[in-house]
């Protein structure tokens, strides 16, 4: 663990072992940390917190800390996309450009810092004169999920430290290598001690203390709707600020009219990337039905050439399911899904099966659980449609709202779907393209609060407001 500037076991003996889910060799180990290390943690970012040290710098001294931060990252981009690829199961190409992705995260908060700024209000009459500042919101726990690790901290704590707070950051059990890592490489940057302290640990035994503590003024969580709800209610005790970015069953709908070939492929992408197991993957294939045949014979096609396998082999386009217990939910929704399977449906690759093939189902009830929980696996149903409301109807069938992918070739339609489907995230004719400028987040239960963008910084402020008068106060009582 990282607590107080120093890496220590929090004097816990037991440890979390982390094997590679694509090869079943072990290639980490943390301490299991527990109510006793979120405590310490969180005293140390409480106390760096009042110090000023850091909620109190000038901007662009933590813009300049932060700019080596990124810079660290990258001198070191091999070594923290090989943790992050073994730790997860990731194809080793795609970690390394989401290495690149998170540098480009901390350059851009580095320079959004110098950007948070206050209003005034000239228009209160001839007296009154009102202001507001924002200042940081205080300290701040992040709890981190298993399948973007760093990206998912990075899209958070760059945007936290800008903002002036400091934080104690739960990463997921699984994966809590490359986190410590960037402990490191922040404090190398010179951020003071305390500002950012990293306890690993199980949910339930490192994750609920830090929901519960009443002297953590905001948590960001990102994973199930599930455990969203207990950071709710760990947030009722004294009233924290949340950031909840959760599930999500999003469509991606195509019109008769887009250019299928390229929407093909972004299908292909949008399921498979990361083996399906991103908040934003398509899950859901809404496709007009004078198109729905060919497009979904297309698309079954693309998913048979996709390599599966090694996920240190740079020519692996699929890697494994971050766990068999995961992997065997997946395959629960698939064997139990009562439709047709058109492409996929097995376990496949090395290691007795810890991959999936790409798989693609026509026919679901709608009521099925295939359709209506989000599977996180490469796993996609396809739903025809005949007109634009019944897609947008589809396309809404759902209690969540994270993403959702437009395919068409008039800029009516897609501007129409933008509006209408719910979701914080719309694609249009692409797909999982975007940069640290645009906010993202969900609605309905997919969560509450936007992260990055200036946005993602301003969500980790408070805004105080002054009434000032500039003459003679009128008196109430004469
Ligand atoms: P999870 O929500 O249990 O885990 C995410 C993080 O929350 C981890 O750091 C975990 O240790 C922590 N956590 C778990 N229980 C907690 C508690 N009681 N208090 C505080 N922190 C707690 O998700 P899990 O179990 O890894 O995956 C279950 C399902 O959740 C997946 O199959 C997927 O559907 C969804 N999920 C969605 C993610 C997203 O990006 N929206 C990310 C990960 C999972
Ligand atoms: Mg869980």
């Amino acid at each position: 663990m990282f607590i107080d500037g120093r890496f220590t076991d929090g004097g816990v003996a037991e440890r979390i072992v982390r094997k590679s889910p694509a090869h079943g060799v072990e290639v980490a180990s943390w301490p299991a940390g527990d109510e006793r290390s979120v405590n310490k943690a969180v005293a140390a970012a409480r106390r760096a917190f009042a110090s000023g040290a850091w909620s109190r710098l000038h901007c662009a001294q933590r813009a300049a800390v932060m700019r080596k931060a990124a810079d660290l990252v990258e001198a070191n981009l091999e070594k923290f996309a090989l943790v992050e690829a073994l730790e997860t199961g990731k194809p080793i190409m795609q970690a390394r450009a989401e290495m690149g992705g998170v540098v480009n995260l901390w350059h851009y908060a580095a320079g959004a810092c110098r950007t948070i700024r206050g209003e005034s209000y000239n228009n209160l009459g001839e007296n009154l004169f009102g202001l507001t500042i924002r200042q940081p919101v205080g300290v701040v726990g992040a709890i981190i999920p298993w399948n973007f690790p760093l990206i998912v901290l990075s899209e958070r704590l760059p945007f936290i430290l800008a903002a002036g707070c400091t934080a104690v950051i739960k990463p997921a059990e699984q994966t809590s290598g490359t986190a410590l890592m960037l402990a490191e490489v922040l404090a190398k940057a010179g951020l003071p001690a305390g500002t950012v302290n990293i306890v690993t640990g199980t949910g339930p035994d490192a994750g609920q203390p830090l929901l519960d503590h009443r002297d953590v003024d905001m948590i960001s969580f990102t994973g199930s709707t599930e455990v969203g709800r207990k950071v709710l209610a760990g947030a009722a005790r004294n009233i924290k600020h949340v950031g909840l970015e959760l599930g999500g069953k999003n469509p991606f709908v195509v019109f008769a009219d887009a250019d299928l070939k390229a929407a093909a492929d972004a299908a292909a992408f949008s399921m498979c990337f990361n083996a399906g197991q991103c908040c934003v993957s398509a899950s859901r294939l809404i496709v007009h039905k004078s198109v729905e045949a060919p497009f979904t014979r297309m698309l079954a096609k693309l998913l048979r050439s996709i390599k599966i396998g090694d996920t240190l082999s740079p020519k692996t386009q699929i890697g494994a399911i971050f766990e068999r217990a995961h992997m065997d939910k997946i395959m629960g929704y698939v064997n139990n899904a009562d439709a047709k399977i058109v492409a996929g449906g097995k376990r496949a690759g090395p290691r007795r099966g810890m991959f999936i093939e790409p798989t693609l189902i026509t026919g679901a009830k709608r009521a099925a659980p295939i359709c209506r929980e989000e599977v996180f696996g490469p796993v996609m149903t396809v739903h025809g449609f005949s007109t634009y409301e019944q897609a947008v109807r589809l396309a809404n069938d759902t209690r969540y709202g994270l993403s959702a992918t437009i395919w068409s070739r008039d800029a009516s339609s897609c501007l129409r779907a933008y509006r209408d489907i719910d979701a914080g995230r719309i694609w249009i004719n692409t797909v999982m393209e975007d940069g640290p400028e645009t906010p993202l987040g969900g609605c309905k239960e997919s969560g509450v609060g936007r992260e990055a963008g200036v946005m993602g910084i301003e969500a980790y402020t408070e805004v105080k407001t002054a009434n000032i008068n500039l003459g003679e106060r009128e008196r109430w009582l004469g």
